[in-house]
C-alpha cells in the first residue's frame, strides 16, 4: 500500500504541509527541532488514531491552534481511499475512512498498517510484556479478522470479573456466567496468537542469520498461564486468590514473547547495537509474513535512522525494507547520510524532502555541503 499524499494542519510546528511522497523511498532530512518527527507522527495519527510517541493527543495540537487535521490518500490492491482524523483541544476526534465517518481508531489501522522503528521499538527486548504483547498482536490484528472483535470482547469480560471479585459478597454464580465467556474468548485469541507466531518463526530465522549472525536465539510464547493446565483450571484454582488481589491474575492479559539466547533472556547478553539489530529482524520479519498472509504491504516510518544505526546495518535494513517494496519513510539530520544508504535505488524510487521550522519542502537536488563532499572524495 502506498501513502500517495498527505497533508498535514496544525499538528506540533507544521502548520501547513502538502506533500506527494513516493511508492518506495521518502526522507526527510533537517535541523534538530525542524519537525521531522512530527511528519511522520502525523502518518501514525492516520494509521492509529494517535501519535506513536505518545497517547497524549493535546500535545500535539499546534500551541497556538484549537485542532490538528491530518488527511491521506492511501493506495492499496482494492483502490485508493482517503482517510482523515481531526483532533480538538476539547478532546474531540472525528476519523474520516472513504468519506464516511468511522467509530475508532482501529479501522483506520486496518486500512494503514504502519510498522514503526524509533528508538522506544529498541527497548523491545528490555520493555514490559505489555510491550512484547503489543508486537504480537500488531500481527494477529492485521491478519485474523476475528482477533479484535474477541480481544475487545476479552477486554470487556476481565472487566466485569475483576470487578465483581473486588465485592464484599461474591455471588459465585454471577462470575462463572463471566468466567465461561472468557474462558471461550481466551482459547480462541491464544490460538489465534499462536498460529501467527508459527508462521512469524518460520519467516524470522533466515532473516536472524543475516541480521545477527549469532546461533541459538529463540522466541517463545508465553501464553499467559501455566503450559499444563486448561484456562478453566486456572479460574478455578485460583479463584481465592484473585479475589484477595482483586483481579484476574492470568489469562491473554498477561502473555509474553521470551526472547532466549541459549536458555538465558537475550536482553541480558546482547548488547545495545544487537538488540537494536534483533528488533530491526523482527519488525521486518513482520511485515514480510503480513505481506505473505494477506498480500497486502505495511508502510514503515524509521525515526532518526542515522542516530540508531551505524552505516553497514543501515544498509542492510534498507536491502530488507527494498526486498520488500514496501514504502517507507525515514527521517535523520543530515541528507547525505541517508541518500547514502539509498543510493542504489533509481532516482525516481527516492524522494528528498527538506523540514525547516515546520515547512516540507521536496527537495530538488542534494544541498550544496553534499555535492562538494561527493566530489572531493
Ligand atoms: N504542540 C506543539 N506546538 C508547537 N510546536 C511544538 C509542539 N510540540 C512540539 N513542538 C515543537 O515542534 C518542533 C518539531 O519537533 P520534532 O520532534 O518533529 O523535531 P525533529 O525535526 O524530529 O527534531 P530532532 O532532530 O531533534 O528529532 C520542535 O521544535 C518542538 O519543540
Ligand atoms: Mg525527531
Amino acid at each position: 500500500m502506498t501513502l500517495k499524499r498527505l497533508s498535514i494542519q496544525h499538528l506540533r510546528n507544521l502548520s501547513s504541509v502538502d506533500i506527494l511522497p513516493v511508492s518506495r523511498v521518502n526522507l526527510f532530512y533537517g535541523h534538530n527541532g525542524s519537525g521531522k518527527t512530527s511528519v511522520l507522527e502525523a502518518i501514525s495519527v492516520l494509521g492509529l488514531g494517535r501519535s506513536f510517541r505518545s497517547h497524549k493527543h493535546k500535545s500535539l495540537i499546534n500551541h497556538n491552534q484549537p485542532a490538528f487535521t491530518v488527511f491521506g490518500k492511501i493506495e492499496d490492491t482494492d483502490g485508493e481511499i482517503a482517510l482523515g482524523v481531526n483532533r480538538q483541544s476539547s478532546g474531540e476526534a472525528v476519523f474520516k475512512a472513504g468519506g464516511s465517518t468511522v467509530a475508532s481508531a482501529a479501522t483506520l489501522a486496518h486500512y494503514l498498517p504502519l510498522q514503526i522503528i524509533n528508538a522506544d521499538t529498541f527497548q523491545l527486548l528490555e520493555g514490559s510484556p505489555g510491550d512484547r504483547r503489543q508486537f504480537i498482536d500488531w500481527l494477529v490484528f492485521h491478519v485474523e479478522p476475528g482477533f479484535f472483535p474477541a480481544w475487545k470482547d476479552a477486554q470487556r469480560c476481565l472487566k466485569q470479573r475483576n470487578s465483581l471479585l473486588r465485592h464484599d459478597r461474591i455471588d459465585r454464580f454471577e462470575v462463572a456466567i463471566w468466567d465461561q465467556e472468557l474462558i471461550r474468548l481466551t482459547n480462541e485469541i491464544d490460538g489465534f496468537r499462536r498460529n501467527c507466531l508459527a508462521t512469524f518463526n518460520t519467516a524470522f530465522a533466515p532473516l536472524l542469520k543475516e541480521f545477527l549472525a549469532i546461533e541459538g536465539l529463540e522466541l517463545h510464547y508465553q501464553r499467559g498461564w501455566d503450559k499444563t493446565s486448561s484456562y478453566d483450571e486456572v479460574l478455578e484454582r485460583g479463584f481465592e486468590q484473585d479475589r484477595k488481589t482483586g483481579f484476574t491474575r492470568y489469562g491473554v492479559h498477561r502473555a509474553d514473547l521470551a526472547m532466549q539466547l541459549n536458555g538465558q533472556k537475550a536482553a541480558d547478553i546482547l548488547s545495545r547495537g544487537q538488540q537494536k539489530l534483533l528488533v530491526c529482524a523482527l519488525k521486518i520479519a513482520q511485515g514480510y509474513v503480513f505481506n505473505q498472509l494477506t498480500g497486502r504491504r505495511c508502510i514503515y516510518l524509521v525515526d532518526d535512522l542515522p542516530a540508531e544505526l551505524d552505516q553497514q546495518y543501515r544498509q542492510l535494513l534498507a536491502k530488507w525494507l527494498d526486498n520488500m517494496e514496501t514504502q517507507v519513510f525515514v527521517t535523520g539530520v543530515e541528507c547525505e547520510t541517508l541518500r547514502d544508504t539509498w543510493q542504489h535505488l533509481p532516482q525516481d524510487e527516492v524522494k528528498v524532502f527538506h523540514v525547516e521550522h515546520g515547512k516540507v519542502s521536496a527537495a530538488t537536488e542534494l544541498p550544496v555541503a553534499a555535492t562538494n563532499m561527493k566530489s572531493g572524495e
